[in-house]
């Protein structure tokens, strides 16, 4: 890839990771991109920087546009490890370069480097910097995702550089909405906002709300976001805006995911005649199996419904293994808005259906109770009984979606 001028004379200048599959734990089928962004005017600056073993990357694009010391500023949005860790290589090119960063991430970024041989000024919301024909302003955007965020509003440009938010993890050829959308399609770049944000900003949706709040008191015209991963939104910028407050307020489908596992086939014996009881109702309805699918997608199928009813064996009195770590990634996510029940296949004492309870009433989430056990295999009467527990769930879920 080479540099692409996504306005005029400011560039993506940033490194596709077409390879990348797992990223922090998070599966990326699709990979992913590390997208950061020079701005050429009297002062040059560069927003961001890349993953480290991308470094070469990044300073070939730049070195195609302009010598890389002559960057007089370097903007860093937030501190994550995917966009500093080759601030470095960039500062070795550009010794004299000055650093903007919030408060939060001076203190982190110290973790990483020996910041006392760079200029590092830091900034606050509101801040702003002239670099020439344009005006630079910064808004922190903490917790959204990590404490030091913030993000670089070009005045002139109307160009949004948003960090992670509004990111998606798809490495692809394209670097625009429009160019993805035909290339691939509308769909897939839509189904990645909401894997991204499912997994990294489903905790955080009355701080997005606060934030696009704040973006529209300032009256802040966007014409384009500019995030560090994946697609730039240049047809339709308010069309990922629009899809954030959607998600923040509660906005899932009337539908229903069954996420389970199994040892020997009997929850997944249960899985089918739910399935076909909610299928009956006229829901929509998933089924997934937990160690056949990456986690990410199964949070993503999780939070795209209204309801989801979860599936377990019992193993050794509790959980089985795979549900219980499902179970603690969506607790660390802390989702609202959905209702939520259980059933699964025992031998003896059982425990795993009463557990996945005790989970989902520490989380807060709307229950529908009883779930449904069944002793070893399913008998043709237990299946009817599955049947029937599916459509009285989809009917819970679709009273439950009618306050949304
Ligand atoms: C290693 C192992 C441990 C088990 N521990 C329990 C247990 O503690 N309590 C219980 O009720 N059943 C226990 N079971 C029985 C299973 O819950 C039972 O076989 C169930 O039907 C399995 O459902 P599945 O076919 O969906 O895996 C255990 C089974 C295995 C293989
Ligand atoms: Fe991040
Ligand atoms: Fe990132």
């Amino acid at each position: 890839m080479k540099a692409v001028e996504i306005k005029k004379d400011i560039y993506w200048v940033g490194a596709v990771d077409w390879a990348v599959r797992d990223f922090h734990g998070y599966e990326t089928p699709r990979g992913t991109t590390y997208n950061n962004y020079l701005i050429m005017d009297d002062e040059i600056t560069l927003i961001d920087t890349v993953k480290y073993d991308f470094a070469e990357y990044t300073i070939k694009n730049i070195s195609g546009v302009v010598d890389p010391a002559r960057i007089k500023n370097v903007i860093i949005n937030h501190i994550e490890n995917d966009h500093v860790t080759s601030l470095d290589r960039i500062m070795d090119l550009a010794p004299n370069a000055t650093i903007y960063i919030s408060e939060k991430g001076k203190k982190g970024l110290d973790r990483f480097f020996d910041l006392s041989r760079w200029n590092m000024k830091t900034v606050k919301t509101g801040d702003t910097i002239t670099i020439g024909k344009r005006t630079l302003e910064f808004l922190e955007t903490p917790m959204l995702h990590w404490p030091d965020s913030m993000v670089t509003y070009a005045r002139e440009d109307k160009v949004l550089f948003s960090q992670d938010a509004f990111g998606q993890h798809i490495a692809s050829a394209a670097r625009f909405d429009d160019e993805f959308e035909i290339s691939e399609s509308v769909a897939k770049l839509e189904d990645s906002v909401i894997d991204y944000y499912a997994n990294i900003l489903m905790p955080f949706g009355q701080m997005i709300k606060n934030k696009i709040a704040e973006i529209q008191t300032k009256g802040l015209e966007i014409d384009m976001i500019a995030p560090d991963h994946g697609l730039i939104w240049r047809k339709d910028p308010g069309k990922v805006l629009n899809m954030y407050l959607d998600m923040a307020n509660g906005k899932a489908r009337e539908s229903v995911a069954i996420i389970y596992d199994t040892m020997w086939q009997s929850t997944e014996k249960m899985a089918v005649p739910i399935a076909e009881g909610i299928r009956a109702e006229g829901l929509d309805c998933r089924v997934i199996k937990l160690r056949a699918t990456p986690t990410s997608v199964a949070i993503k199928e999780f939070w795209k419904c209204r309801g989801t009813l979860i599936g377990s064996p019992t193993l050794n009195n509790i959980l089985y293994p795979s549900v219980a770590e499902f179970l603690t990634h969506i607790r660390g996510l802390r989702p609202k808005n959905r209702i939520i029940g259980a059933f699964g296949s025992f031998g003896w004492g059982g425990g795993a259906v009463k557990e996945a309870y005790d989970v989902f009433k520490s989380m807060g989430l709307q229950t529908v109770e009883p779930g449904i056990q069944i002793a070893y295999r399913p008998s043709p009467t237990d299946e009817e009984a599955c049947f029937e527990f599916g459509r009285n769930f989809a009917r819970q879920v679709s009273e439950y979606h009618k306050g949304f």
